[in-house]
């Protein structure tokens, strides 16, 4: 019944396609994800001015990747319907080793491709992590075991978060602010989602980047290493409010005695953080 096997692949291979569609279809729907969001691949709703670039960079990969993966299922597919075995007697096809411009082509090409990306991703990256002298705005983050602090250099204020009261980091909206990152004890990182940025946080080093909020709003923030014990209740939230509501905020700060700036495990200047 050998004339009847291609009709039964192209069956198999419709159906297979139809309960592939079904499944995407059913993640999209069950993940609780809108149309906008599955156009941003997972990404949260940016919030910075920064953030479409690590946007670009994150669907733009998503699409190479894509593009690489349709092109090799489709030579996998298409080789195993053209090449099948059609009957039990056939001897088997002509076997191909050692070709040496095939082994060229699928070393030089993944080579290429690697390349591009890495070409993306530093370009991107040299912008994102590059600082500017001209920042007046500047927040020390002290990430330590187990909360957050976090020291409003310029104003000489703080505040301080326990594992159980997560604490709030103001930024003016439209400020371009410098975040300088200390530990006093182990590894932990600096991650507000909606930044689509995050930092380690190393002790003994100073870690710094420059972000611009450009959403007024308040957005969940957590350490992203693993660091210990209350690791999960690392928590914090940022806040991206007026210039006016900003002052508002430090004067209340300073009203509440919180004045002088957290212990860094290193001591902090104006300049920054020297040990
Ligand atoms: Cu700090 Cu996890």
């Amino acid at each position: 019944m050998a004339s009847t096997r291609p009709t039964l692949i192209a069956r198999r291979l419709r159906r297979g396609a139809a309960a592939l569609g079904m499944l995407a279809l059913v993640a999209v729907a069950t993940s609780g994800c809108s149309v906008d969001e599955a156009l941003r691949m997972g990404m949260p709703q940016p919030a910075t001015k920064e953030a479409p670039t690590i946007q670009n960079l994150w669907i733009g990969a998503w699409i190479s990747a894509w593009a690489v993966g349709a092109l090799v299922w489709g030579l996998i597919i298409a080789a195993v319907i053209l090449y099948r075995r059609r009957s039990h007697d056939e001897a088997l096809p002509k076997q191909t080793t050692y070709n040496v411009p095939i082994e060229f082509l699928y070393t030089v090409a993944p080579l290429i491709m690697i390349m591009v990306l890495a070409s993306f991703v530093w370009r991107d990256q040299s912008e994102l992590t590059a600082l500017s002298s001209k920042t007046t705005h500047t927040i020390g983050v002290v990430g330590f075991r187990w909360s957050w602090a976090f020291n409003y250099v310029q104003e000489g204020v703080h505040e301080v978060g326990t594992p159980n009261q997560k604490p709030t980091l103001w930024l003016p909206v439209n400020e371009r602010t410098r975040f300088q990152l200390t530990s006093p004890d182990v590894d932990h990182s600096f991650w507000v989602p909606a930044f689509l940025f995050k930092m380690d946080v190393i002790p003994g080093r100073l870690n710094q980047f420059e972000l611009t909020p450009d959403k007024l709003g308040t957005y969940p923030g957590r350490c992203a290493e693993l660091c210990g014990v209350d690791h999960a209740n690392m928590l914090f939230d940022v806040k991206v409010v007026t210039r006016p509501q900003y002052d508002a905020h430090i004067a209340q700060l300073r009203a509440q005695g919180a004045t002088g700036l957290f212990a860094t495990g290193r001591a902090s200047t104006k300049e920054g953080v020297t040990a």
